[in-house]
């Protein structure tokens, strides 16, 4: 498996892991981003999200369960996050897994709700709060 290991201490570092999402993004689409409650999920792929270009401010989809964002150069970009969803059945009466199928970028928090209806091949970034705040953030192919 190839992967890169980040070592996070402020906000501001999160700008190679940035970069480096974005470069994968031109080969991959679906991104499941792991990690506690407050871990930074959120906060990670927003900002990838900016920097894929997105014309939209970007917020959390905790209520919408997915927001979706276009930009000029990466196309179609949803941010799911499934918390509040029930099971798979719930995903897949209301079609909220079509963009998995559909090319269209995806970054998923709490896509272990939805596990049995993923795709095969995807992107796990894994973020990990360490002492002090810091975080450790790992990126797997
Ligand atoms: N790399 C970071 N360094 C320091 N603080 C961070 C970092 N990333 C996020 N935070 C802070 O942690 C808090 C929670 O972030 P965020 O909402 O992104 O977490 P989350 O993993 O999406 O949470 P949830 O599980 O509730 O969806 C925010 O206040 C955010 O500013
Ligand atoms: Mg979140």
């Amino acid at each position: 498996m190839k992967g890169e290991t980040f070592h996070i201490e402020t906000i501001e570092e999160l700008t190679p892991v940035i970069q480096s999402l974005k470069k994968l993004c031109s080969a991959h689409s679906i991104f499941i981003v792991d990690g506690e409650m407050g871990a930074g999920k959120t906060t990670l792929i927003s900002k990838v999200c900016l920097a894929l270009g997105i014309k939209d401010k970007p917020s959390s989809p905790t209520y919408s369960i997915v927001n979706t964002y276009f930009s000029d150069e990466f196309g179609e970009i949803n941010h799911f996050d499934f918390y509040r969803l029930e099971d798979e059945n719930e995903a897949m009466e209301s079609g909220l897994d079509e963009p998995f199928y559909n090319g269209s970028i995806c970054f998923i928090e709490w896509a272990e709700k939805i596990q049995n209806i993923l795709p095969e091949k995807v992107v796990n970034v894994k973020i990990e709060v360490l002492e002090n705040n810091h975080r450790k953030i790992n990126i797997t192919l």
